[in-house]
């Protein structure tokens, strides 16, 4: 059911410093801080070529990405997302599998305008998943 990673998250203090060591260090290709407010983050696309990094620093009161770092105050891997071909059909079969769906269960626009879900990570080995309909 899921196809190509789309993403990997990245939560970060500060997504100016946390892209330089992208651009500088690594010599990777970064956009330009983007505030996503919908989303409580400031974004930095990484671009891969076959797939991307998205930096993301708190943006907001109640960001999920500030609660984030109260916990781990260095950053850390907040969540990996995975396409799927039909948001619905995937979110019927992981209920019917017993997975846990966040939020009211209905897939919202992402930070790329495509609808997305975010699956508990409780449910998979501790790690927080979100799905993009390709
Ligand atoms: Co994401």
């Amino acid at each position: 059911m899921i196809g190509r990673l789309n993403h990997v998250a990245i939560a970060v203090p500060d997504v100016v410093e946390a892209a330089a060591v992208y651009r500088d260090t690594l010599g990777a290709t970064v956009s330009a801080p983007q505030p996503e407010p919908d989303h409580g983050a400031t974004v930095v696309f990484v671009d891969l070529g076959n797939t991307k990094i998205e930096l993301l620093e708190p943006l907001g009161e109640n960001s999920t990405i500030a609660s984030f770092l109260a916990r781990n105050p260095a950053g850390g891997i907040h969540h990996v997302c995975f396409e799927v071909e039909d948001i619905y059909e995937a979110r019927d079969r992981l209920k019917a599998e017993g997975a846990r769906v966040l939020g009211d269960g209905e897939p919202r626009p992402g930070a790329h305008r495509k609808p997305i879900l975010f699956l508990h990570p409780k449910d998979f080995m501790g790690t927080l998943i979100e799905l993009e309909q390709a």
